[in-house]
């Protein structure tokens, strides 16, 4: 089994722990922890639910499996996860600490303390109950990196609404769909967003959006870029005229939620061309992403922390969002891209803003490399103490630049893999683990991680094969949104019998029960470690008038992982060339966004398809990287 991408050698050097790190850890004794877990994950995850998170009312039961794979966490537990991440901060001693320190790509402050940011989402809920937003409705939130992204999710889940946040770097089509899908009736968005001096026209997306999706009522827009907007009367408010009104009051009850009760949705791509919205729900999940930020990244008060992912993905629902914020952390957040407008902005930022903890992408690490170290040099970055990443598996020439140059041998580096579905870290280490370049180590305390062949075997040493977790979690999606039959047949249908949940990656494990991730098996493309689907793409391109049907896959790519190279069969009569090519691609941009945009177009008479019509991109890919083709006994022609 192979899907292309080169594999990391599982003999690699071994980084153990320093004495330094173990004598600081917030949990030294992790390995016998996670030892103790194996037997009784459910033990674990209630002794976390009672030390980190506050609940209004207490659960009854841990975990219920009656409904596999249906799977719940704490019923009858009573809670809010702005609770337990806003009111309890802002009535309490660390209502003066900083909550949030932002700078925007022009390098303006703004900093929030807890007590600020409360009631800054105070306000703002209450601004949504004035649009008629209730409990259970869902508000899709599209905007670029700016703090009133968290104020709305957090003011959207205050109030009992589940947020649906739509990526800023998506474009009409895919903004319509998942507001269609979600049938929200409130959209929150922003005139524009800064990405590396320009500006993206957040709005006139929204507008085409809307034009697409008339579930829409009311769009509610925050002022960023000052650019001219067109503003519906009736239908399209501006956050600042709303937050003057009295009804904003910063002053704003928390809904009681059952543990159960959704919180977000969180669109993925899939094997159609329907995005699926992954549901997370209130209680499991914050249990989940609270326990593993503290293990993992090793949280302490005095912390300056900084994900550098963009809070519409999972990366940063869960580790900017929720779990920093539960865990009283002071985070720090950027609005543009790494390297702009100067290749060591990002370093500037961790020596001015005295970061301890940085997580990011390999794509980000690695492009940030070509610029030279010389760059980091210029800084002096003895306040970091933990590094991270994710997204994509880590070549080990980024890890040891990473290492060396920006951790100075001194930062352990946490390499975590997980998924929008999982809600949380699933492998990872803890810095008290030792590291191997490229592995995420082992299953995090508590999950149960395997890698086993088609019939459920578990495959030997260094074996390919299919990555699956065998015992519920509670930061695990509960459902597709709408969809509950899709939910079973994507995640538990290929191991049915066993009742494992399949994660859609290929992986091994070493001799020592290390981890390592080799890709995806499925039609998800991972550029820059955002998550693509084929689908999605192939609909784009579709769409568009000269094209009879497309195929794209992943190819392999120094920079961002993988790139995207689309074939199309044109309509009888179209001549393919250049200009057309270059047509597709920023067509393929203005439906999805820039991130799905091809690298390649390529103009094909026929695709190859298995004799059901599904067609083989796996041939495609073989053939593309000059690899031999493999098993085409199903190949139709
Ligand atoms: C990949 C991102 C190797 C994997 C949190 C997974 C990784 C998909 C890692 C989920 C890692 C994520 N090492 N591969 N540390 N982290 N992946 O839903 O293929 O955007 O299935 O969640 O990213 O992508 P998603």
């Amino acid at each position: 089994m192979s899907n292309g991408t080169e594999h990391v050698s599982a003999k690699s050097e071994v980084f153990p722990p320093s004495d330094d790190v173990v004598a600081h850890a917030n949990v030294p004794d992790y390995l016998a922890i996670r030892q103790a877990a194996l037997d009784d994950p459910a033990a674990f995850w209630d002794a976390r639910a009672k030390e980190l998170i506050d609940w209004y009312e207490p659960y009854n039961e841990v975990l219920n499996t009656s409904n596999a794979p249906f799977y719940k966490w704490f019923t009858g537990g009573k809670i809010n996860i702005v609770h337990n991440a806003l009111d309890r901060h802002a009535t309490s001693w660390r209502r003066n600490k900083l909550a949030l320190i932002w700078e925007s790509e022009d390098g303006e402050e703004v900093t929030y303390s807890y007590l600020k940011l409360w009631r800054r989402v105070n306000r703002f809920a209450n601004v949504l109950k004035s649009m008629g937003v209730k409990k259970g409705d869902t508000v899709t939130i599209y905007m670029g990196r700016v703090p009133q992204l968290p104020i709305a999710m957090l003011a959207t889940a205050k109030i009992g609404a589940i947020h649906s946040v739509v990526y800023g770097g998506f474009s009409e089509q895919a903004l319509a769909d998942r507001i269609a899908d979600a049938k929200s009736k409130v959209v929150v968005t922003c005139d524009g967003a800064w990405l590396r001096g320009k500006t993206v026209n957040l709005k006139d997306i929204t507008d085409e959006a809307v034009s697409r999706s008339p579930v829409v009522q009311k769009v509610i827009v925050y002022q960023r870029t000052g650019q001219d907007v067109k503003m519906v009367p009736g239908r399209d408010f501006w956050w600042h005229d709303l937050e003057s009104l009295p009804i904003a009051s910063p002053y704003c009850e928390t809904e009681v939620m059952d543990a159960e009760d959704g919180l977000f949705i969180l669109y993925t791509s899939g094997t159609t061309g329907k995005p699926k919205g992954l549901l997370h729900t209130c209680g499991g999940y914050q249990v989940h992403i609270a326990a593993t930020l503290k293990y993992v990244f090793d949280i302490k008060e005095e912390d300056r922390y900084w994900c550098a992912a963009d809070p519409g993905w999972i990366t940063g629902h869960s580790y900017i969002v929720y779990a920093p914020l539960i865990l009283g952390t002071t985070s720090f957040m950027y609005e543009g891209a790494p390297g702009y407008p100067y290749p060591d902005r990002w370093w500037e930022q961790i020596e001015k803003y005295a970061i301890s903890i940085l997580y990011t992408a390999p794509t980000a690490i690695r492009s940030l490399m070509r610029f030279g170290a010389e760059w980091a040099d210029r800084h002096d970055l003895s306040s970091l103490r933990i590094l991270g990443s994710v997204g994509e598996p880590i070549n080990p020439e980024a890890w040891r630049w990473y290492y060396t140059h920006i951790g100075h041998e001194r930062c352990p580096i946490m390499d975590t893999w997980w998924q929008t579905e999982t809600g949380g870290f699933m492998i990872t280490p803890t810095p008290v683990v030792p590291l191997k370049p490229g592995s995420g180590t082992l299953p995090f305390a508590g999950i149960q991680a395997d890698v086993v062949r088609e019939d459920g075997v578990p495959c030997d040493a260094n074996e390919d094969g299919y990555l699956v977790v065998k015992y519920p979690w509670p930061g695990m999606a509960r459902t597709v949104w709408g969809d509950p039959q899709r939910y079973e047949d994507t995640y538990w249908a290929d191991f049915a019998d066993q009742g494992w949940y399949f994660t859609g990656d290929s992986a091994r494990r070493d001799e020592d029960g290390y981890f390592w991730i080799i890709g995806r098996m499925d039609d998800v493309i991972k550029v820059s470690g955002y998550r693509l689907g084929t689908a999605e793409v192939e609909s784009a391109l579709v769409s568009h008038p000269d094209v009879a049907e497309a195929a794209c896959i992943g190819v392999p790519d120094e920079l961002k992982g993988n790139v995207i190279h689309a074939f199309c069969i044109l309509n009888a009569g179209v001549q393919g060339g250049d200009d057309l090519a270059a047509a597709l691609r920023q067509h393929v941009r203005t439906e999805v966004g820039p991130i799905a945009m091809p690298a390649v177009v390529e103009f094909v008479d026929s695709l190859p398809k298995t004799r059901s019509g599904k067609i083989m991109r796996r041939l495609l890919k073989a053939q593309v990287l000059g690899k031999p083709l493999g098993d085409t006994s199903t190949l139709e022609d």
